[in-house]
């Protein structure tokens, strides 16, 4: 399956190295950096060199996983080994790798040199059906999620199933939270396909109904100003969650986060009479102070993605700290 975004193209299925093989053949790179962390050079560098041959002679940076890596010091580390290297804006930068990967490699090689080319090889779900595709890449920046960062496209992205036989259970049920909430936010047919128990649980169908769906948002809206922050659903109360434990001992998953957020977030839905609807030991101020640092609130006031129904959503809806207090006590109510 070959899926057409605004400036590039995305490969979709257990084998899309032969288009991989392809593209490197068709042009004409000085040299190649692949970035990745441990678990994706363990488990999926191997796959993608006997894949494709061309990119045994590549580069290797490897940074540690996990989302507390993030940051402008790794940043710096793999322009540190591209510039020692003679990098010269005819290299590509291939991220193989989760969504931090995708995000870091993204963002290093688009402001390298002014900007070099890169493609994005994903390796956990999260990576597949969201992370890689929609060209936003960035940092974590002063505890902060994505603070710093650039809209920037890729000039392709593979995605195979292949790498998922690795990720950890953990993993895919992170990576479920953002399938999830595509459904929740576009598409009901979808939603309720994957609350049936006998739903197909073909990875390659999952995956490309889901990159189709966002793609279809990101096209519309490539710089999140209008129809793309449906997608941020869950998201503004799940970063603040994300921030407020990255560091601790207990970090949240970003796709842990996100579900915690859209709970939250649609009991706000029902006090603001968007949507009917028939613990987390968090500091409720903090959490609030975080929310005035995302990038999804505009001054004063509080702007949230959310669903009106199952499957739509609505954009910049104002929330006072009033129903964000009282979604929250909803939500220590239910899990207690
Ligand atoms: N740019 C975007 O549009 C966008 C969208 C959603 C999320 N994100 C970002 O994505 C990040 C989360 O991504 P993630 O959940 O993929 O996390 P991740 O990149 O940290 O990967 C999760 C874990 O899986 C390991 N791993 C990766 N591939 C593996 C494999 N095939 N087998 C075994 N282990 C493997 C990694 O080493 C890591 O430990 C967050 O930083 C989030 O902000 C970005």
């Amino acid at each position: 399956m070959i899926i057409q975004s605004a400036g590039y193209k995305i490969f979709i299925a257990d084998d899309p190295f032969g288009e991989l093989r392809r593209f490197l053949r068709s042009r004409d790179y000085t040299s190649c950096f692949i970035i990745c962390d441990e678990n994706s050079m363990l488990h999926c560098l191997p796959i993608l060199v006997t894949a494709c041959p061309a990119l045994s002679s590549a580069g290797i940076i490897e940074t540690e996983s996990g989302e507390q890596n993030k940051t402008l010091d790794i940043a710096a580390q793999v322009w540190q080994t591209m510039a020692e290297n003679h990098a010269d804006r005819k290299t590509l930068v291939v991220n193989l790798g989760g969504g931090v990967i995708t995000d870091l490699g993204g963002f290093c090689a688009s402001v390298y040199k002014r900007g070099v080319d890169f493609i994005n090889i994903p390796t956990t779900l999260l990576g597949m059906v969201d992370a890689s595709v929609g060209a936003k890449n960035g940092l974590d920046f002063l505890e902060l999620k994505n603070l710093i960062g650039t809209f920037t496209e890729p000039e392709a992205v593979f995605i195979s199933p292949v790498f998922l036989e690795t990720l950890p259970y953990q993993h895919i049920m992170n990576g479920m939270a953002e399938v999830y909430k595509m459904a929740l936010v576009s598409d009901k047919k979808f939603w309720k396909a994957l609350s049936d128990d006998e739903h197909d649980n073909d990875p390659l169908k999952l995956i490309t109904r889901n990159v189709k769906l966002k793609n279809e948002i990101v096209k519309k809206d490539p710089f999140d100003e209008g129809v793309r922050k449906a997608l941020n659903f869950g998201h503004t109360i799940g970063h603040a969650l994300e921030s407020l434990y990255m560091g601790s001992e207990n970090p949240l998953l970003h796709g842990e986060a996100v579900l915690h957020g859209m709970i939250i977030e649609t009991r706000i839905a029902n006090l603001k009479k968007l949507i009917s609807v028939q613990g987390l030991e968090f500091e409720e101020n903090e959490i609030l102070g975080l929310l005035s640092n995302d990038k999804k609130t505009s001054g004063k006031t509080l702007r949230f993605s959310l669903i009106n129904g199952i499957g739509s959503c609505s954009v910049d809806v104002n929330v006072s700290l009033a129903q964000i207090r009282s979604a929250m006590a909803y939500y220590r109510e239910l899990l207690s």
